[in-house]
């Protein structure tokens, strides 16, 4: 399931040099020109949910990656949170889909329409300058599809654009100082991948990202409930289960859920008590699987990184990372200790925000 952990030199991922160079003549321009004006927006273009981050204004947007649209004219009928609630409950010719789920741009089009209409939702009508903005991409997307989202982001009207990726984002936004020569662990959990690397001088030294997030965990709720209570749920209700009772550790605290779907013995409306211990059963395949991959990472981390890493603990962001007992579990299968960053699921909107920052060096620190 692993896919490839890539070593990488620091800096040297892919074609981060020449955006460098290119951000700090920017820069030059800009100290000689009107930098008051200029606005900084960070984009997490996530596989669940989009979040615009603004410098000075803090996370002004927050909504699921949905979009509704009409199979017949191709048109789109909502975005975000409205088409969100069109799920499933579509008639034939309307279709609400998720055009980044699982971490690839399904459909390119669509994605476009989406990222543009946040951008100018974000902005509102009046701005006096053309932004910088950067955008963090699932991990899982080609260059191909990487250069679209650069396009589609200039076509919003960016006067900069930068893509960044997830585990730099979520360091910077979890108030990691990754210009320091030391190592630091994030493992981001988003509802598609999950991305684990290890960081220093600003650049990735290992990662890998596999395919295993919230929405896996919602699968193998739905999957549980169909093997042991013969009871069939939507996605929904997993995913409800998931936030109110879920766990991946054994707690001292066993809350119960009743929850409701359809018998499919006899094909009528039924409820079932769920308990957290059962949703321990059912996320422990997924979970380990993250522990595995964090084990991976840590196996392929330079000895002098491993070392930053075991004393500086491994850092958990992303909505996933709010599953109770994560922390727990990664900290017992690895030894090392795991906190969850202060706000898991804003973190990489305001890291990639702040990357900008970070880019043309203006301030040694980061700030707001
Ligand atoms: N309290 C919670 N407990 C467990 N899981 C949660 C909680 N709140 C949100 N989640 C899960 O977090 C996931 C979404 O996280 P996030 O918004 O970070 O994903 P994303 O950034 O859009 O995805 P990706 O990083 O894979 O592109 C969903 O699967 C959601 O169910
Ligand atoms: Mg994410």
């Amino acid at each position: 399931m692993l896919a490839d952990g890539n070593a990488c030199c620091l800096f040297g991922a892919g074609n981060h040099n020449s955006q460098m160079v290119s951000h700090l003549a920017g820069t030059d321009r800009e100290m000689k020109g009107d930098q008051v004006m200029s606005t900084d927006i960070g984009i997490d273009l996530g596989t669940a949910s989009i979040l615009v981050y603004i410098k000075g204004k803090g996370v002004v947007l927050k909504e699921p990656s949905v979009v509704a649209f009409d199979r017949d004219t191709n048109k789109i009928k909502a975005i975000g949170e409205e088409a969100r609630l069109m799920l499933g409950r579509t008639p034939g010719n309307i279709v609400a889909v998720r055009p980044l789920r699982q971490g690839v741009i399904s459909d390119y089009t669509v994605t476009e329409k989406m990222l543009k209409y946040f951008i100018q939702k974000a902005m509102g009508k009046k701005s006096f300058r053309k932004p910088r903005i950067s955008v963090c991409v699932p991990s899982g997307v080609t260059e191909v599809e990487k250069k679209a989202v650069e396009d589609a982001t200039y076509q919003a009207g960016a006067r900069e654009v930068s893509i960044i990726e997830e585990p730099i984002a979520a360091a910077i936004g979890a108030g990691v100082d990754i210009s320091k020569p030391c190592g630091n662990m994030i493992v981001d959990i988003g509802g598609g991948t999950a991305d684990i690397a290890v960081i220093s001088l600003g650049g990735t030294v290992v990662s890998t990202s596999i395919k295993i997030a919230g929405d896996d965990f919602d699968e193998a709720i739905v999957r549980y409930m169909r093997k042991k209570h013969n009871l069939l749920i939507g996605e929904r209700t997993a995913e409800d289960i998931k936030i109110k009772i879920g766990t991946c550790f054994p707690l001292a605290q066993n809350d119960t859920m009743d929850v409701r779907g359809r018998n499919l013995v006899t094909g009528l409306p039924k409820t079932v008590s769920v308990s957290s211990e059962e949703t321990e059963e059912a996320l422990r395949e997924a979970t380990l699987q993250i522990v595995e991959a964090v084990h991976s990472v840590l196996e392929k981390t330079p000895p002098e990184l491993a070392a930053d890493v075991a004393d500086r603990g491994i850092i958990l962001t992303g909505g996933g990372a709010l599953l109770r007992g994560l922390e727990e579990l990664i900290e017992d299968r690895t030894g090392i200790n795991t906190m969850t960053a202060e706000e898991p699921m804003t973190c990489v909107a305001i890291g990639t925000g702040k990357y900008v920052e970070f880019l043309s060096g203006k301030s040694g620190k980061l700030e707001d």
